[in-house]
């Protein structure tokens, strides 16, 4: 049994590349925690750090108590599964998966008991003398994961072990895999990329991008109330509106979240009140998930956004439209491209080059300020589409005029860097 504590991990790899980003991070013992993010944010090298294989840059790694920095992989006690689930092919299947207990040289009858009981519960007992070459890419990655499990390590590291699976395969393993590491026990932490794999598998998650860790609470925390705006567009199932505001509060009597064209008031009664009027003459970003907006009648007495309809979208099980309102939209802000440290540490010398990246880190430049109506030159504005889900059945026609009424309660507000500004109800 075993705790991971991450204490400021940072991964600079040669010529400068800033790949993990000061971590903090703390696995429970017998927790099971995703690292979830996109493809090249840093969770292999975070998830090889913790394994021994990646040496750590700066900060501090803890198994189980015990500093682990220097600590060789086989000291570390954990097993890896890895997404190809590399088996060795000359062996059968009860050799790869008796492998690592043969190495620990554990008496043959416990071995032979212990691959024959792993191999019934991960529905593999008829394939024990086949080699790899003749199995399924499902059945590879059962007897990868069996070969992991069998020595009963402290601690589990899986690097997408499901990705190379179809997806019928892949929703019947997640199944298996929670199943089976929960009867266990073992601390894993898992790596992903897809957010549904990383909802329905994990204890907590915790999201990364560009190497800084993004989010990190239960999957219903994390994706009903994310704590950046990164979070929320990335665990959103359609496009999350990301919408430019202006913080007001005229003559005092309520808070006005000025959109240029529209505005929504929040009376000052409204619990995030006080922490919105901390912004007030400064630009925030407004998230609002498409079910958050909805056509409404004129009789709604909420607030309403107007626009003309410009498409709409048939998704099968529902309908999006895409509605010109005038409002400008944003793109989600995301921490420095870590390639711009890497030409920092490029143009420093030696020893100062890890200073020059740090220089870089705290302070991180904001978007610079922009006036409603103002042209864009940056591209982080882009077209002012609402995209508003409708249902089964649509109400609107392209080219109609359209009254979206918007669900107040539902807004997520934040900096125009990201980070929440009304305070996530963990
Ligand atoms: N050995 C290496 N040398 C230099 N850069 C690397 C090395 N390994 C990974 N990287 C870079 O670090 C970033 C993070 O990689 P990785 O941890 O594999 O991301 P993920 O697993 O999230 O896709 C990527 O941009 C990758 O190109
Ligand atoms: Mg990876």
């Amino acid at each position: 049994m075993s705790t991971v504590v991450l204490d400021n991990v940072t991964k600079v790899y040669p010529g400068g590349y800033l790949a993990v980003d000061r971590i903090n991070l703390r696995a429970e013992n017998g927790e099971f925690l995703v690292l979830l993010g996109p493809s090249g944010c840093g969770k292999s090298t975070l998830l090889r750090m913790i394994a021994g294989l990646e040496e750590i840059t700066s900060g501090d790694l803890w198994l189980g108590g015990t500093l682990a920095n220097d600590l060789p992989p086989r000291d570390r006690d954990v097993a890896m599964v890895f997404q190809n689930g590399a088996l060795y092919p000359h062996r059968t299947v009860r050799g790869n998966m008796a492998f690592p207990l043969e190495i620990a040289k554990a008496d043959p009858a416990l071995v032979r008991e212990r691959v024959i009981e792993l191999s019934k519960a991960l529905h593999i007992d008829e394939t024990l003398d086949r080699r790899p070459g003749t199995l399924s890419g499902g059945q590879r990655q059962r007897v990868a994961m069996g070969r992991a499990i069998v020595r009963q390590p402290s601690l589990f590291l899986m690097d997408e072990p499901l990705s190379n699976l179809d997806a019928g395969m892949r929703t019947e393993m997640r199944m298996e895999i929670s199943a089976l590491v929960r009867s266990l026990g073992v601390t894993t932490v898992y790596v992903t990329h897809d957010q549904v794999e990383a909802l329905t598998l994990a204890d907590r998650i915790a999201i990364m991008n560009r190497g800084v860790l993004q989010d990190l609470g239960t999957p219903g925390q994390v994706y009903n109330d994310p704590a950046t705006a990164f979070t929320a567009a990335f665990l959103s199932s359609q496009q999350l509106n990301l919408l430019s505001a202006v913080v007001k509060t005229p003559q005092n009597q309520f808070i006005m979240l000025d959109f240029g064209p529209h505005q929504i008031t929040i009376p000052w009664t409204d619990p995030r009140a006080y922490v919105i009027s901390q912004h007030v003459g400064r630009q925030i970003i407004v998230g609002l998930r498409p079910d958050c907006l909805a056509p409404v009648p004129e009789t709604f007495e909420g607030p309403v956004f107007f626009g003309r309809v410009r498409a709409l979208e048939y998704h099968g099980h529902e309908w999006l439209a895409y509605v010109e309102s005038g409002i400008q939209s944003v793109a989600v802000p995301e921490p420095p491209d870590p390639r711009e440290n890497a030409r920092a540490m490029a143009a420093a010398s030696g020893g100062r080059a890890m200073a020059a990246i740090r220089k870089l880190l705290p302070g991180r430049p904001a978007e610079p300020e922009i006036e409603h109506g103002q042209e864009q030159a940056s591209g982080t504005h882009r077209r002012a589409d609402l995209i508003v889900r409708l249902g089964a059945r649509p109400v609107w026609r392209a080219g109609e005029p359209a009254r979206v009424g918007v669900d107040a309660s539902r807004l997520m507000l934040f900096t125009v860097d990201g980070a929440r500004i009304d305070p996530p109800r963990r």
